[in-house]
């Protein structure tokens, strides 16, 4: 008979030919083997305390410090554009040593949810750091050190304000051992048993959160590397994300993502849960810095990184550009 490769159908060139599949958009779009709709796109919105209208994130170009009307406007550009939810953050004018002066972030949500919460999914970043005048995720003990669980006592006060103001997903980002739990367990004493846990189950100490920073003005002197994971470290992503798993969360989420995709994928395969990926602020700067310089085609990188992050196994993107993106999509 034919031999593999002979030419007779027989398995390999010429008979067999990749780039027939790439000839034309068409073909490409009936073989493509994941695909981004804007519903897979959720939105980080920074919103800041007292202050009369937007201000611009210098580090992240298109990306604002909201005043509550610019808040309101961007939520309807966005659900207008059919991204799959909303993701806040509050900048406090004052801050203090146990975060406490989170309001500006429970009266968002009750502006948002009354814009858009019928039409989208609204979630709230659930952490300390914007709120601390020492810019750490956690209550300092009197060493310095982070106490984990003098913290989730504040985490699980701060889950019922969030979600007495109608949240729909918390954010757990703190990295904090057994916060899934404490959080669920007070709101479901608290009534709010339909409220989602979104946990950032694998989130790494990463340089790409330098952007961030300057949105929510943090304090932080040092890093977080003693409950943020080590980039070097991929099997212990898996132990947090099975840790979170039976603690109850709804959703989980690997943080950052570029740098990630292996852990993202590993993840994925690993769980049966939901699974979120944040395309980070120093994701979003590097390439809008490149951009601007003319060194890479914007878009084309942008929905480059999105499709990879869904390639790599995320349910859902959080990106700074969702609501272009979901733009750009059918
Ligand atoms: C913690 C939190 C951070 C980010 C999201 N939630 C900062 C950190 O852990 O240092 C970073 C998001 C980004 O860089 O876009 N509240």
């Amino acid at each position: 008979g034919l031999s593999p490769g002979s030419g007779g159908g027989g398995g390999g060139f010429p008979s067999v030919r990749p780039r027939r599949l790439r000839q034309s958009p068409a073909m490409r779009r009936l073989v493509s083997e994941v695909r981004l709709n804007p519903a897979d796109l959720v939105l980080p919105l920074f919103v800041k305390e007292d202050i009369p209208e937007a201000r611009p994130i210098r580090s992240m170009p298109g990306v604002y410090q909201h005043s509550r009307d610019s808040l309101r406007r961007a939520a309807h550009e966005a659900v207008a554009a059919g991204v799959g939810g909303l993701m806040l953050f509050g900048v406090p004018t004052e801050r203090d040593h146990c975060g406490t002066t989170d309001a500006v972030l429970n009266d968002s949500i009750a502006d948002v949810i009354a814009e858009v919460g019928k039409d989208t999914v609204v979630m709230s970043d659930l952490c300390l750091d914007e709120f601390t005048d020492h810019g750490h995720c956690g209550i300092l003990a009197a060493d310095g050190s982070v106490d984990n669980d003098a913290t989730l006592l504040r985490y699980a006060e701060m889950a019922v304000a969030q979600a007495d103001a109608g949240a729909h997903v918390l954010g757990l980002s703190g990295m904090m051992d057994g916060q899934v739990g404490v959080v669920r367990a007070a709101l479901d004493a608290a009534g709010h048993t339909n409220t989602v846990i979104l946990a950032y189950a694998a989130k790494y100490a990463s340089g790409f959160y330098g952007p961030f920073r300057e949105a929510v003005e943090s304090q932080l002197q040092g890093d977080r590397r003693t409950y943020q994971q080590d980039p070097a470290n991929a099997a212990e992503a898996l132990r947090e994300v099975a840790l979170d798993v039976a603690e109850g969360a709804d959703i989980i989420m690997v943080k950052p993502a570029l740098p990630y995709l292996d852990v993202l994928r590993q993840v994925a395969d690993a769980v049966d849960v939901p699974v979120a990926a944040y395309q980070v602020s120093g994701e979003y700067a590097m390439v809008e810095a490149a951009a601007a310089n003319g060194w890479i085609n914007r878009e084309q990188v942008m929905m480059e990184t999105l499709i990879g992050a869904r390639r790599a196994g995320a349910d859902f993107v959080l990106t700074y550009w969702a609501t272009e993106a979901a733009g750009y999509l059918d």
